[in-house]
């Protein structure tokens, strides 16, 4: 852990409530003979493709660790909490962290891609079908950030690395490691397939095993995968394209991408919009997901809104629980909400990237989805608003002025030790 090297950059400005008015001005101004698509950007409830399959709507329901499988293996539970969104509207529902290898989780309770997983899951994909919505498991590996402890398998990172949470050290990933842990991926890949998924989501976000490799910070290694940044994103890069192969167009692929750790010394904008053009010339993602923050040493960078440190300690026990409350203020340094709090960082993503791009964060209503649309961007994800209000969408779509009644507050963050839920509205359960 590197709490004390972490430093935010400064807030950009918001200009997003200004831009989206002055946007829908510019629209209606625009010659209505024109044949160029105009600025206010395609419907978001209409159907849209994504790669071989087509949505019902650019809608995504983001991963959100649901915190439901407790032998590792599907359960009602977990088909509920993606059978709510489904039903209310989205386009595709994602399914939280399914993990690559029994050491990929970042905790013994995570559901990992096996054989003996894939009945459960193929009952929810059914499920999910069943409501009119698509389904795509999000697959990675923690890397540093999985628990040795409760995973009983040992942890892997760029380094050897100690996590105070597990109070146990990751190994230093060897090349047959690393070349393990991009077989496994292209394995849960084929596993999606068979288990009925119209996607995967390949994590290469929050400093787990890709993005730790990514991050200057992290990856300290002096060979082939440490060093210069083409370097350190051979295992992203890599990853990406072992499952593109294993699958070809059967589904969908998509990855998650930081595009700043929120770290002093992490993975930088300008390295990550690099590496994301990288993964576009290698041509084997359908679209590519906007993320930021390090679930290592900065999470509240990608969450904003309120830092839950008492709750968060209060799933630990003492000392450690002593400790977070001490100085958990310095690894949830906390950030103002406000919606699309990515888009500042999103834009210069999409003004450099001719592939398709999904927009995270602080998406909550009509007017934030149209003002994704009208900057280009093809897909909005959204997490915590579904979270608290699995219905939202169904309900945008019949009054465009419906707003969202997720708080930000973050306590859902600390739910995800018990059962994944929003404290405010008692959501999924
Ligand atoms: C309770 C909870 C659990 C989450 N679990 C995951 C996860 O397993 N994988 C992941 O990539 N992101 C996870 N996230 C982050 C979300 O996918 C999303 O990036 C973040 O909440 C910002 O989007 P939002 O403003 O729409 O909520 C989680 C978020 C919450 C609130
Ligand atoms: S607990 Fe509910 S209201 Fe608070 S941030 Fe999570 S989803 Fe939103």
């Amino acid at each position: 852990m590197v709490a004390d090297g972490c430093v935010a950059p400064r807030e950009p400005k918001d200009a997003v409530a200004q831009t989206f008015t002055e946007r829908i001005a510019e629209a209606m101004a625009t010659d209505a003979t024109s044949t160029e698509p105009g600025p206010a950007g395609p419907d978001p409830f209409q159907p849209a493709k994504l790669g071989p399959i087509t949505l019902r709507n650019r809608i995504i329901k983001a991963a959100t660790f649901e915190a439901a499988t407790p032998d590792a293996l599907v359960t009602d539970d977990l088909i509920r909490y993606h059978r709510l969104p489904a039903a209310g509207g989205v386009g595709m529902t994602t399914v939280a962290y399914c993990a690559v290898s029994p050491g990929g989780r970042t905790d013994g309770w995570q559901l990992w891609m096996r054989p003996e997983a894939i009945p459960g899951l193929r009952k929810l994909t059914d499920t999910i079908h069943g409501e009119g919505a698509a389904i795509s498991a999000q697959i990675g590996h923690a890397g540093p950030v999985a628990n040795p402890r409760t995973n009983k398998a040992r942890a892997l990172a760029p380094v050897r690395f100690f996590n105070p949470l597990s109070m146990r050290f990751a190994k230093k990933a060897t090349r047959a490691d690393i070349d393990d842990v991009m077989a496994a991926h292209a394995n849960a890949a084929r596993l999606a397939i068979e288990a009925g998924f119209d996607a995967v989501e390949v994590h290469l976000g929050h400093n787990y095993f890709a993005s730790s490799f990514l991050s200057p910070l992290i990856n300290k290694r002096r060979d082939e995968f440490g060093g210069s940044l083409a370097n350190r994103a051979k295992v992203a890069r890599g990853t990406v394209q072992a499952v593109r192969e294993a699958v070809g167009s059967q589904i969908a692929v998509i990855a998650k991408l930081n595009m700043s750790d929120g770290v002093r010394g992490g993975i930088p904008l300008e390295e990550s919009l690099q590496t994301a053009k990288w993964l576009q010339e290698d041509g084997a993602l359908d679209a590519l997901e906007l993320t930021a923050g390090s679930s290592l040493v900065n999470p509240m960078y990608l969450f904003r809104g309120g830092a839950p440190v008492k709750e968060f300690a209060a799933n630990f026990k003492p000392p450690l629980s002593w400790g977070i409350r001490m100085s958990g203020h310095k690894f949830f340094r906390e950030y103002p909400y406000r919606e699309a709090y990515l888009l500042e960082q999103a834009r210069q993503f999409r003004a450099e990237l001719s592939m398709p791009l999904i927009l995270l964060g602080g998406i909550t209503n009509r007017e934030t989805m149209d003002l994704a649309m009208a900057e280009g961007f093809e897909f909005v994800a959204m997490g915590r608003a579904l979270l608290a209000e699995p219905d939202l969408l169904n309900r945008i779509q019949t009054d465009q002025t419906v707003k969202s009644a997720c708080t930000h507050c973050n306590l859902c963050m600390p739910t995800i030790y018990s059962q994944t839920h929003c404290v405010v509205t008692g959501k999924p359960n």
